[in-house]
């Protein structure tokens, strides 16, 4: 059974671009965007770690810490990390966990024997300060990874961890939110005083900030 949501993330032991981490340890108290790479030094990967890179100032601004991962060393690492640099235009400033004998590749289930035996597809794993997994999403090998949706994920879960609330189809942030099912009128009327519009009465909107 792989990896599933409100599981806790495995801990790791592992060397990285940025020295040796305990998994827990380096995450604690963080949102975590952990995120598997096929191979160093491959075109669709540049671009995600790029992609990653220059973003830094939007996953702190949200308290994600973006850990990478391929099964391929830390000096293979560090010579592509030069490479993503000068094509992308940006400096990798997060580790790249270094999975040469494919550990943490399997403890995450990031290897799809069907599309790879050697290496990982595209997962994503988002933790949360608990260290649960709140989100996973697998890409084929050949499709690069939505950034928009990552970030928008996590402003997803975070609105909702903060208000109580769910998010419906095609979210972005600021807009109108869901009560859930679970929260009866008198509740929600307690607890939504800014108001609220009942469409049905399990699909009822409201507004945060
Ligand atoms: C890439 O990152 O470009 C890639 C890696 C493995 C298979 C296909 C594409």
């Amino acid at each position: 059974m792989g990896l599933r949501i409100g599981d806790t993330a495995p801990n790791f032991e592992i060397d990285t671009t940025e020295g040796k981490i305990n998994f827990h340890d380096w995450a604690k108290g963080s949102w975590v965007f952990f995120f598997s790479h096929p191979a160093d030094y491959t075109p669709v990967c540049t671009t995600e770690m790029g992609r990653t890179a220059q973003l830094a100032e939007q996953f702190a601004a949200r308290g994600v810490k973006p850990l990478g991962l391929s099964t391929d060393t830390v000096e293979e690492h560090k010579g592509w990390m030069n490479d993503v640099n000068e094509t992308q235009n940006t400096t990798v400033g997060f580790p790249i966990v270094a999975d040469k004998d494919k550990k943490v590749a399997e403890l995450y289930e990031m290897i799809h024997p069907g599309e790879s035996t050697t290496a990982a597809v595209r997962s994503v794993f988002i933790i949360d300060p608990n260290q649960k997994i709140r989100l996973t999403m697998t890409y084929p090998m050949s499709v690069g990874r939505n950034f928009a949706e990552i970030l928008r994920v996590i402003d997803a879960l975070q609105t909702g961890d903060k208000h109580g609330v769910a998010t419906p189809a095609d979210w972005e942030l600021g807009g109108d939110v869901i009560i859930p099912p679970s929260v009866s009128m008198e509740e929600a009327e307690k607890k939504f005083p800014q108001g609220f519009k009942t469409v049905k009465p399990y699909l009822r909107y409201t507004t945060v900030k």
